[in-house]
């Protein structure tokens, strides 16, 4: 019987994961904390385990030598893995591998649910009603607008699929674009220039890499519509917050729905935070109960693979 030790707190409570492993013959300890597990109680729970569902624990040399000669997969319940020694795996034939494309239409869900927010005011004016007022604020239909996607991975192109739902237009901009999205949604790539200045709505769905990070900049804002609404589920570093503020403020782009800012929380001096076009969500775009089972039991799957000799799906190369 294989030994499959849980590590990430969302994985240990889900039974669809844990019942899979068990059908499987695996002995699935639960191993989670109330926080991620540091490298001294890695080293306890580690030795004479077959796999480990980890989510933020600490998988450092030490860590994955001590599973050794057992160890044989470490199986990351999400895509990041920097705390993960992929080099040491690797050194000690230990695959590690990830949960790919499990939240993607929690997320693309939740951009739905800033565009409206936005668009409707619904947070302002239900702030209002709850202190005693009854005062509406004219809101922005979607149905006709255009719609601007700054990455047409696999979120975007969920989110360019509900936008043609929505009776919206999409314009697109990504380094390899998709031209069956053309196709099916009418979707028209165009250059970066053009989407900031057409759209009325905006969503970036790119990574934070050296080309994207700041490309929300002043002179970004500048070509915007003074009534476009900004949304970003992606990273915040994407934006330059100072600059955002100061055009939000100043009226030069009229809102802004955003799931993740440069520090997370922002604070409560951020000059977001005062702001009456502004909404924001604690990073919970992927956080349904949907996506935590998908993401879980992917994770499992990716275990069962390995020790069953086959290849992984989403292994770390
Ligand atoms: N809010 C959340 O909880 C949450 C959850 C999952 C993902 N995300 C974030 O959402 C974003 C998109 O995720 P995804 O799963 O759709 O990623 P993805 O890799 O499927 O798609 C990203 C797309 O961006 C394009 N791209 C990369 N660099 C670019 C550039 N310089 N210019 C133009 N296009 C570029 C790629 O070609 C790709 O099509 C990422 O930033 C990710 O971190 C947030």
């Amino acid at each position: 019987m294989y030994k499959v030790l849980v590590t990430a707190r969302s994985v240990a409570r889900c039974q669809e994961c844990i019942d899979l492993l068990r059908q499987n013959g695996c002995e699935v300890i639960d191993g989670a904390g109330d926080v991620p597990r540091n490298e001294q109680e890695m080293l306890k729970l580690i030795p004479g385990m077959d796999a480990v569902i980890a989510g933020v624990d600490e998988i450092n040399a030490p860590v994955i030598v001590a599973g050794k000669p057992t160890l044989k997969v470490i199986s990351r319940n999400g895509v990041g893995y920097n705390t993960v020694d992929v080099q040491a795996a690797r050194e000690n034939d230990v695959t590690v591998t990830l949960s790919v494309g499990t939240n993607n239409i929690s997320v693309c869900e939740l951009v739905f649910g800033l565009l409206l927010a936005v668009s409707r005011n619904i947070v302002r004016q239900s702030e209002a009603v709850r202190a005693g007022g009854w005062q509406r604020v004219q809101g922005m239909e979607l149905y006709g607008k255009t719609l601007g996607v700054v990455g047409t991975g696999h979120i975007g192109a969920e989110v360019i699929k509900r936008a043609h739902a929505f009776g919206m237009k999409t314009l697109a901009f990504d380094l390899y674009p998709r031209t069956e999205l053309t196709g099916l949604y009418g979707t028209q790539y165009v250059s970066l220039d053009k989407l900031y200045r057409e759209a009325d709505l905006i969503t970036l769905h790119v990574p934070a890499t050296k080309d994207t990070v700041g490309m929300i900049n002043q002179q970004v804002l500048d070509s915007m519509k003074n009534s476009a609404i900004l949304i970003n589920t992606a990273r915040g570093d994407l934006v330059e917050e100072a600059a955002l503020a100061a055009a939000l403020k100043a009226g030069k782009i009229a809102g802004y729905g955003a799931d993740t800012t440069q520090e997370e929380p922002p604070g409560k001096d951020h000059p977001f935070i005062q702001l009456p076009n502004v909404v924001i969500t604690p990073h919970c775009g992927g956080y349904t109960r949907e996506a935590v089972v998908r993401s879980s039991v992917t994770a499992g799957e990716e275990v069962l693979r390995v020790l069953k000799g086959e290849t992984p799906l989403f292994p770390v190369k």
